[in-house]
């Protein structure tokens, strides 16, 4: 569905035209069907239906399609093996000519396909008042990258914070803070959002443990509640106090890890409780939902407790409350009706998939959801400590965010300084956040987003393997390259007449398949697919590097192609890591 589509054809999609423009008359239709191959650049296998469509011998069609392509200018040769593949290698005059169309270019050559397309991505969604955890770190890096990603084929994308920002829990620390200006009150000078958010912490334990000893107190907290929906001018002034010390520290967040999230990015739970009785009454109207025991429930065919009993999802609790199901109707109402998405992601912990399942069923059954909109539950998995268990401190807290992301600049650091001594100051800082934060991003997006994986900073910032800094690596490594090559060789464009080495044709090939690896990424969207793309062509990079001299090569054409490789090597990794949200300086 998705169409980032290279403004230069790719080459596999060019040879599926040359062989299409030679297939018999009256067959023109047919699929060539071109892939890669181990044996050759691309196999083609579509002579073999095609014979049986005819009636023909497919050896002796593929023999003729060989024959008829032989002479096109991509094709340096065509051989029919087997029962009737055709085994191609493409000429090196086609694949330098490649490069030059892409090279130069701010996105490598590929135009954005899927105007018109609106996408809200909900994702980061921490809730107010408590600490993030390691799940609202996976839900912001994972969705900043799909945001990125789904910009770049040129969807619309509307970014949605759903904050937890409303809920009885407002109840006990307004009363309690009412009860206690002294100790619990933000001080009048400034606060940090780290500070902001032990303090808010600490306040809602106070207020937890007086809530649960103390039935008075509980009463109180209860009906702080009804004041606050009844909007109680206090109250509200008391929320909303929270509300704002709580986005300091998330903002604080999300600056440290460079993520696209704003202000006008968070719009939280409470937006929606004006719109909650509408839903219900609609609900209850049209049948969807029904009163049992005094609550407003949706039931679902197959969809049982433990005890065998239907577990239903609940619109309205019989104290008359709202709660997390009724907000997400209602939000997928506002997102569809106004404003006018054509794909739902929720980027979620694999936990809450039920949930999702009932609301996506519920809102189709009340027509919130019509067929021509996909809503799609982008579930991952947990992350886990070295331990192999789910991310707590050894005494069984949630580990604080930013001493996490604190701990991963403080190993880039190191990293940094073993590879550039000469690096101090603030450049030094500069670059440990990239590396670092880079680091943290690359293996949670690397990471099949359904697995589990361990938090083992060590692992995340070598140069060795699969990881953030390896790639930032070869790209400063190609800058460094590119800085020593001469301004004729960089102003030079591609000589087309001469051989390519095996690790240089790999290399150029390999530079073709960014539209694809970004495509699958819009169709499943993994982005753990675009890192593999991009590791596999910094390895191919390696190797180029090792077997093809760029600054000594043999003459002075071949130096500048391979310059220009070089260049365009260099931009498809910065495209990509910027895709990711990471970094790429030019030196490390
Ligand atoms: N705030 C919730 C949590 O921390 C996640 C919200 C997910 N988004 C949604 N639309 N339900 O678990």
């Amino acid at each position: 569905m998705s169409t980032v589509t290279p403004l230069a054809a790719s080459l596999d999609q060019r040879l599926r035209r040359a062989m299409a423009a030679v297939l018999p008359t009256g067959a023109a239709d047919a699929d060539p069907i071109v892939r890669p191959s181990d044996h050759a650049d691309f196999q083609a296998n579509g002579a073999l239906a095609l014979a049986k469509r005819l009636g023909t011998n497919p050896r002796e069609l593929a023999a003729r399609i060989a024959t008829s392509v032989a002479n096109d200018e991509l094709i340096a040769s065509c051989e029919v093996s087997g029962p009737g593949f055709l085994n191609v290698t493409l000429t090196d005059a086609a694949i330098l000519n490649q490069v030059a169309l892409r090279s130069g270019d701010a996105r490598a050559g590929l135009r954005p396909g899927n105007p018109g397309r609106v996408t809200v991505v909900d994702y980061s969604q921490p809730n107010i008042a408590k600490e993030m955890h390691v799940g609202h770190l996976r839900s912001t890096i994972i969705g900043d990258a799909l945001v990125r990603i789904l910009e770049f084929d040129g969807s619309k994308v509307v970014r949605q914070n759903h904050l937890g920002d409303w809920g009885t829990q407002f109840g006990m620390l307004i009363q309690y803070l009412l009860e206690h200006t002294d100790d619990q009150a933000a001080p009048d000078r400034a606060e940090s959002g780290s500070e902001a958010i032990s303090r808010l912490n600490a306040l809602y334990r106070t207020a937890r443990s007086k809530f649960d000893s103390d039935s008075e107190f509980a009463e109180r907290a209860r009906a702080r509640v009804v004041e606050l929906q009844a909007g109680d001018a206090t109250t509200l002034a008391s929320w909303q106090r929270i509300v704002a010390e709580s986005k300091v520290y998330f903002n604080e967040v999300y600056d440290r890890l460079g993520v696209l999230l704003d202000d006008a990015d968070a719009v939280g739970e409470s937006f929606y409780n004006p719109m909650l009785q509408d839903i219900a009454k609609d609900l209850e109207t049209r049948g969807v939902a029904q009163r049992s025991d005094g609550a407003l429930c949706v039931f679902f065919d197959g969809v049982n407790g433990p005890d065998g009993n239907p577990t239903p999802l609940i619109i309205q609790k019989s104290d008359g409350g709202f709660g997390y199901a009724a907000t997400d109707l209602a939000a997928i109402r506002h997102r569809v009706g106004t404003l006018g998405a054509s794909r739902l992601l929720y980027v979620v912990d694999s936990r809450q998939a039920l949930h999702f399942r009932m609301v996506f069923e519920t809102a189709r059954r009340a027509g919130y959801l019509p067929d021509s909109v996909e809503a799609v539950h982008v579930s991952f998995g947990s992350v886990l400590g070295p331990d192999g268990r789910p991310f707590k401190t050894r005494a069984g807290d949630t580990v604080r965010l930013i001493s996490l992301l604190d701990e991963a600049l403080d190993r880039a650091r190191i990293t940094v300084q073993e590879k550039n001594q000469s690096l101090v100051g603030e450049l030094l800082d500069q670059r440990a956040r990239e590396v670092g934060i880079g680091a943290v991003k690359y293996a949670d997006l690397s990471t099949g987003r359904a697995r589990d994986y361990v938090f083992d900073i060590d692992r995340m910032v070598s140069l060795n393997g699969n990881t953030g800094v390896y790639l930032q690596y070869a790209h400063a490594r190609i800058h460094s390259i590119l800085r020593k090559a001469s301004a004729a060789d960089l102003a030079a464009s591609i000589d087309t007449t001469g051989a390519l080495e095996p690790a240089e044709r790999r290399l150029a090939m390999l530079l073709d398949e960014l539209a694809p690896a970004i495509v699958s990424v819009t169709d499943t969207l993994e982005p753990h697919r675009l890192c593999g793309y991009l590791y596999s062509l910094a390895q191919a990079f390696t190797d180029f590097y090792e077997a093809c001299p760029v600054l000594r090569a043999p003459t002075d054409e071949v130096r500048a192609n391979r310059v220009i490789l070089c260049r365009l090597t260099g931009d498809t990794l910065k495209i990509g890591l910027a895709l990711l949200g990471i970094e790429a300086p030019d030196e490390l």
